[in-house]
């Protein structure tokens, strides 16, 4: 009778592309620790990542670009509170450098308005504040003069230009075994950062898996 029930629930729900799924039922649930988010995919696949690199103990420290309100940075600095933690952003939404190319391409309008952030409230929701470095403005440029290794990198600056950027800064200051995230590969509101992983995998001969998160992630791993 239950299972009918569940069975009639779930098929409704489909209906409407929400699911109903048993999800890691065989992994070790104490290496789940992230509170249960909206946007489930992606935080448990980031979770699954994490605890490949722990495992492995692959060194190296972590990246965003693209930190905003810093929702996703603040799961990074939890997750390795001993790691550093590089922050890049302008802290005053896309850049019209940035702009110019999502217009000429029909990537983006562009329009889309983050400034209503700051470093000090970015920092202040960091529980390990003193490992965080802030870059603030116009990546790449914030990146010159820096040398580190990398296990994990978040690339969520939605705009092509940056995500290329990203790309081509990160990847090469990868540790084997790390991972980059790149958000809003299959957003039909961005379509430059497919666009961006596209070209920056078929350049190099590398693959990276697509995950059916909100925004559409794309991992690379080395
Ligand atoms: C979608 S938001 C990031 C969301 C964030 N990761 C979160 O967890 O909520 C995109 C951010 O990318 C930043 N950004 C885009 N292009 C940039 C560039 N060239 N340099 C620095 N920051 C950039 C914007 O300022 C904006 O804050």
């Amino acid at each position: 009778m239950l299972k009918k029930i569940f069975k009639f629930i779930s098929s409704i729900l489909a209906a409407k592309h929400l699911y109903i799924t048993k999800s890691l039922e065989y992994f070790d649930k104490k290496d789940l620790f992230l509170d249960l988010n909206m946007d489930y995919v992606r935080y448990r696949t980031l979770e699954l990542c994490m605890s490949e690199i722990k495992k492995k103990g692959i060194q190296g420290n972590m990246a965003e670009v693209g930190v905003y309100k810093g929702s996703f940075s603040e799961k990074l600095n939890k997750i390795f509170p001993d790691r550093k933690l590089y922050l890049f952003d302008t802290f005053e939404g896309f850049d019209v450098k940035d702009i110019v190319v999502e217009k000429e391409n029909n990537y983006s309008t562009g329009d889309q308005d983050f400034s209503d952030t700051s470093v000090e409230f970015v920092l202040s929701r960091m529980k390990n504040r003193e490992n965080c470095i802030v870059r603030k403005g116009f990546f790449p440029a914030t990146a010159e003069g820096l040398e580190d290794k990398f296990c994990f990198v978040s690339l969520d600056a939605d705009l092509y230009q940056p995500i290329l950027a990203g790309l081509e800064y990160f990847y090469p200051r990868l540790e084997p075994g790390g991972y980059i995230f790149i958000h809003d590969f299959n957003n039909q509101q961005y379509v430059g950062a497919r666009d961006a992983v596209i070209k920056f995998c078929s350049a190099n001969g590398l693959g990276f898996v697509p995950i059916p998160d909100i925004g559409g992630t794309a991992i690379i791993s080395k």
